[in-house]
């Protein structure tokens, strides 16, 4: 797991003084001017020689302000004294209005240093009470128990800015490709993904649920308005604790009338590639902090392969023969995590796995004509051993079907009555599918686990901070 510091180490010359302080900007336009200028003052050089010379002398605060690190300089030359003494006291994420001269630099990490003229502190962090989070390693729990201080550390703050790219990127498709948002209800009466994961409400005496999907809900819109797309929060009661479960996650939706399941494949292979392609676009940078391989980003483009259940049982069976996986795979089980990510490993795109036995999936997966003992559903699994980060399914049309799987699910008739209604009125085949936006982060940023993926995981055994 990534053990790391909160800031860059501050760049310190032997001899030379810094804070140990990352002293950060407020994002505010009174902040350290951004704007480059051109290159003014030559930077001071000093030999090895005479570094003595310049002990306590020399200062290199470095600032944050949000969209990026600078290193700041100060020579007590060239600053009033109290400025110099303010810097000098500086302790690490002391919050600070800093002005000053921007100069040009090739070596700088962002090309450019502050000469630092004139300081203002906000906030001094003092040092009965320091900053918690230091440049010496963290373990995770650690971390994640300062969670709220965590996000400002550089590799955090580009996951979150991945992440906030990917969901941009998401509803752009769908508002580009003649989607219509909606947005479901997240107190709901009943279950959509199976009894055993919800999370009861007390809603003025009656029992409610958290959503653990909008589906339900756009069927109906989409049978409103054609194609529409729902992107909100969704919760499980997973008593799993696994990198992949978190028990509070972001759901993007997609539903479309008349749409079947080659349909929703094709959907599904445009959709994510478009994502990924944004991220490699729009957030090069951070994908270097966070080390990402571009090349593996790259070659997700369509076509994605497709794999029936069947074969995917069989690749599996082969893999346990050959001594990669330790069980059997059981035919008409749904995979297991080492299942998905074993079959996950062996393609360099996310494969788009399909008809699954209907008896291990959702009761409202449309049968195939050609063998209704399998359901007209997908589930996508990214590569590199990432497993499932889409599910989705053509939906029973026929009323008395759906009717039937309600009672065999022993779900309650009453709280779906309304469902009951899209088949009862002008119903039309359609399908959708959700995607977990935590695991497409995941994937996309290469990380071993989901709580890195959201600003403050809800996990089986963290609620705080
Ligand atoms: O496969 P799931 O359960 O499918 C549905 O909820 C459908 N009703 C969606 C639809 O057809 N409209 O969940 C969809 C996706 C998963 O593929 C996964 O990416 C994510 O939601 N997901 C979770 N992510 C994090 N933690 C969990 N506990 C998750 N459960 C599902
Ligand atoms: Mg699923």
């Amino acid at each position: 797991m990534p053990e790391e510091t909160t800031t860059p180490p501050v760049a310190t010359a032997p001899g030379a003084e810094a804070p140990s302080a990352a002293p950060q900007v407020p994002e505010a336009p009174s902040a350290a001017p951004q704007v480059p200028e051109a290159p003014s003052a030559a930077p001071q050089v000093a030999t090895i020689a005479t570094l003595g010379q310049h002990d306590g002398k020399l200062l290199f605060p470095i600032f944050r302000d949000g969209t990026g690190t600078v290193q700041g300089v100060a020579h007590v030359k060239s600053v009033a004294p109290e400025v110099f003494a303010a810097l000098k006291g500086l302790t690490q994420e002391s919050s600070v209005i800093v002005t000053g001269k921007v100069r040009a630099d090739k070596r700088a990490p962002g090309g450019f240093e502050l000469d630092v003229e004139i300081v203002e502190v906000v906030q001094r962090v003092p040092e009965s009470d320091p900053y918690p989070i230091t440049l010496k390693d963290h373990g995770v729990d650690f971390l994640m128990e300062h969670r709220h201080l965590w996000v400002r550390s550089p590799r955090q703050s580009a996951i979150l800015r991945i992440r906030a790219e990917i969901m941009r990127a998401a509803a752009e498709y769908f508002d580009s490709n003649g989607f219509i948002r909606t947005d479901p209800p997240i107190l709901t009466p009943a279950a959509c993904e199976g009894t055993s994961t919800l999370f009861p409400v007390d809603y003025f005496g009656d029992p409610a649920f958290l959503t653990q999907s909008g589906q339900l809900y756009i069927e109906s819109t989409a049978l409103a308005l054609g194609k529409v797309y729902s992107f909100g929060p969704t919760f499980r009661a997973e008593k799993s604790k696994t990198r992949r479960h978190l028990t509070e996650f972001w759901m993007i939706e997609p539903e479309v009338a008349y749409c079947d399941l080659d349909g929703l494949l094709e959907l599904a292979e445009n959709f994510l590639s478009h994502i990924v392609q944004s991220v490699l676009k729009n957030r090069g940078p951070e994908l270097t902090v966070i080390g990402r391989d571009r090349a593996k980003l790259e070659a997700i483009i369509p076509p994605f392969p497709r794999l029936r259940y069947d074969d995917a049982v069989e690749m599996l069976n082969q893999a346990h023969k050959e001594g990669h996986l330790e069980a059997p795979f059981e035919y008409g089980n749904d995979f297991g995590s080492p299942d998905e990510t074993w079959l996950s490993n062996q393609f360099d795109r996310p494969v788009m796995v399909n008809r699954y036995p209907a008896d291990v999936k959702a009761f409202y997966m449309e049968p195939d004509p050609k063998d209704p003992r399998l359901a007209l559903c997908v589930d996508v699994l990214a590569p590199e051993g990432y497993g499932e980060i889409i599910g989705g399914s053509q939906r029973v049309s026929s009323y008395e079907l759906l009717s039937s799987r309600i009672d065999e699910h022993k779900l309650p008739r009453e709280a779906f009555q309304w469902y009951l209604d899209l088949r009862r009125y002008g119903s039309v085949p359609h399908a959708g599918f959700g995607m977990g936006i935590e695991r497409a982060v995941a994937w996309i940023c290469g990380l071993d686990h989901v709580r890195e993926t959201i600003p403050f995981a809800r996990t089986l055994h963290r609620i705080y901070p």
